[in-house]
């Protein structure tokens, strides 16, 4: 199919009704966003809605009108409030769902037995209705999945050779589409935030529910008051994470990152492009949510055209627009956030046996994610790990038995002397920490917050550095004694060896923002409070 452009003339206008009206599909300017117009009580002009887009079936349309008096068909009653929200808002970017009649199709519908109606304030819009003579469905003129389009070149990538025409009206003013409130039930619904604000709904409302997928992941089989919501939405090819936290800290981050991984972009305010180091696309003032709103989905669309393989985004804020704005990046961010803010790493060190180990299930206990230094040590020198040639170059033959790693045989060559250890740690130490911060990425984005680094080698190794606070567990030697003959299963030599080998409590004293003295069963109360007091004190 020919794809037709039309510009924002007369005669075009007139066009863009003649081929709705026939059936057709024209992709119109509005001010939130660029929507795909068709004869929204045409059944078949409906479908070829949903196969241009690559639309699931059940997502129901948006049916758009050129004045208010045109809802009266659509609906069953316009009730009191949906008639207040229409002399306040419309034209403008708000979209009222009440209960449907037989005249909109189940198509139209996705089957449920209520339809969103929208009276948009852009003149050619409207004036293409007008020329249609019909109400129009409008979904966004995007691809499914990806970010809607506000500008007709953006739809042009999206939808050249899929459908009839396109209309050139320049950018939307928006950006985002619009606010979507549902009125079919006793208390009204914010179903999706955009242009018109909670705020101002609940200035001619009352109180107004906000639905609980405007923020969160729908559980798997959870019912979406909105099926639009339940769907992948607003997505660049990359991979995007938010970052809540301030602009140093974010940056830092970013740079990060960009030392180990390729094509790291940043999605940063207007005017933090220039202090960093990485390509970054700016989406708007820090405080300009309205601006924001704008430029997201371009923006988000640059970053894909730049290829960028992962975008780190600044977090907006949620007041007014900004709900739409956070509502539009989280889902593009597949709800990613990594909140840098309430980051709190502590590192847990100490001697072998002084239990350093309990400590670490306490606070996991407390909600803490552990990242166990020795599991990753022994991850990575599993059979096949790029480690192993190293340490064979390094320690010599005789070390790995048909690619297995012989721990004993190389701790006997490691531990010989210090030169030797050295050279053991330089080969471990870097792979720990890059997986360790690997680890830390990965549960940050699931949520997590607090984390331990449960490190024998914390300070030798350097990576108290990434803690903001270090505490170290001791114990008197006759109980780490008890402890290693009982757990490790060695003799009374053995044992006595180990514990000579390990640092002075000195050690651990003058270098630790805590110490924690681990005692036996009788004084377990006194250690958890400690416990407890380093979580909140923090
Ligand atoms: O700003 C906008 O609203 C744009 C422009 C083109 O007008 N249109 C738009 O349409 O965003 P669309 O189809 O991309 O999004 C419509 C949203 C979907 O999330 C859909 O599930 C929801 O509205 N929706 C439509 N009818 C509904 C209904 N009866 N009940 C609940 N949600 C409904
Ligand atoms: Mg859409």
């Amino acid at each position: 199919m020919h794809t037709k452009r039309l510009r924002n003339t007369k005669q075009d206008i007139e066009a863009a009704g003649k081929m709705i009206a026939s059936g057709g599909i024209v992709a119109i300017p509005t001010e939130t966003v660029y929507g795909l117009g068709a004869n929204a009580l045409n059944p078949t002009a409906v479908k070829n809605i949903f196969l241009a887009k690559g639309r699931p079936q059940d997502n129901p349309l948006i049916v758009h009108i050129s004045r208010p008096e045109q809802i009266v068909p659509l609906v069953q009653t316009v009730s009191q409030p949906a008639q207040k929200l229409m002399d306040v808002f419309w034209p403008g970017p708000l979209t009222i769902i009440l209960p449907k009649t037989e005249q909109v199709p189940v198509e139209t519908s996705g089957g449920l037995d209520t339809v969103a109606v929208r009276l948009p304030e852009h003149p050619v819009a409207r004036a293409v209705i007008e020329a249609a003579g019909v109400p129009v469905a409008a979904p966004s003129a995007n691809t499914s999945g990806l970010p809607s389009p506000t500008t007709a070149q953006r739809v042009i990538e999206d939808m050249d050779g899929k459908i009839d025409a396109v209309l050139d009206g320049g950018a939307c003013r928006v950006g985002v589409e619009s606010t979507v409130v549902s009125l079919a039930a006793p208390v009204p619904r914010l179903l999706r935030p955009g242009g018109v604000t909670l705020e101002q709904l609940e200035a001619v409302l009352g109180h107004v529910e906000v639905d609980p997928a405007v923020f969160a992941r729908l559980e798997e089989g959870e019912k979406a008051a909105s099926p639009g919501m339940k769907y992948k939405h607003y997505s660049p090819r990359a991979e995007v994470v938010i970052i809540k936290s301030s602009f140093p800290a974010y940056k830092q981050y970013v740079e990060d990152a960009a030392a180990t991984e390729e094509r790291i972009y940043a999605l940063c305010f207007t005017g933090e492009e220039k202090q960093l180091s990485v390509p970054a696309f700016p989406y708007g003032a820090e405080h300009d949510e309205a601006e924001q709103a704008r430029l997201l989905f371009d923006a988000l669309r640059k970053l894909d055209d730049a290829g960028a393989k992962k975008v780190y985004a600044r977090c907006p804020g949620r007041a007014g627009v900004g709900m739409a704005v956070y509502n539009r990046l989280i889902r593009a961010a597949a709800y990613q956030v990594v909140d840098l803010d309430a980051r709190f790493i502590l590192g847990l060190t100490g001697p072998t046996g002084a239990g350093k180990s309990y400590v670490a299930n306490q606070l996991q206990q407390l909600g803490f994610y552990v990242v166990d230094a020795d599991r990753i040590a022994r991850s990575l020198t599993q059979k096949g790990s790029p480690l192993l040639p190293q340490l064979e170059r390094t320690f010599g033959k005789g070390i790995l038995l048909d690619g297995v790693l012989d721990r004993k045989e190389l701790a006997r060559r490691a531990f010989q002397d210090e030169t030797h250890q050295k050279m053991l740690n330089e080969i471990i130490h870097p792979a720990v920490i890059q997986r360790a911060k690997e680890e830390i990425e990965d549960f940050s984005k699931k949520g997590y917050t607090k984390f331990v680094l449960d490190v024998p080698l914390l300070f030798e190794s350097g990576m108290d550095t990434m803690c903001h606070q270090t505490v170290s567990v001791l114990a008197d030697e006759a109980i780490r004694k008890r402890r290693i003959l009982s757990r490790d299963g060695l003799t009374e030599t053995q044992a006595r060896q180990r514990l000579q080998i390990q640092k002075p409590d000195s050690f651990y004293q003058t270098r630790s923002d805590k110490v924690l003295w681990n005692v036996e069963e009788e004084g377990k109360d006194r250690l958890l409070h400690e416990i407890k007091q380093i979580v909140t004190f923090k």
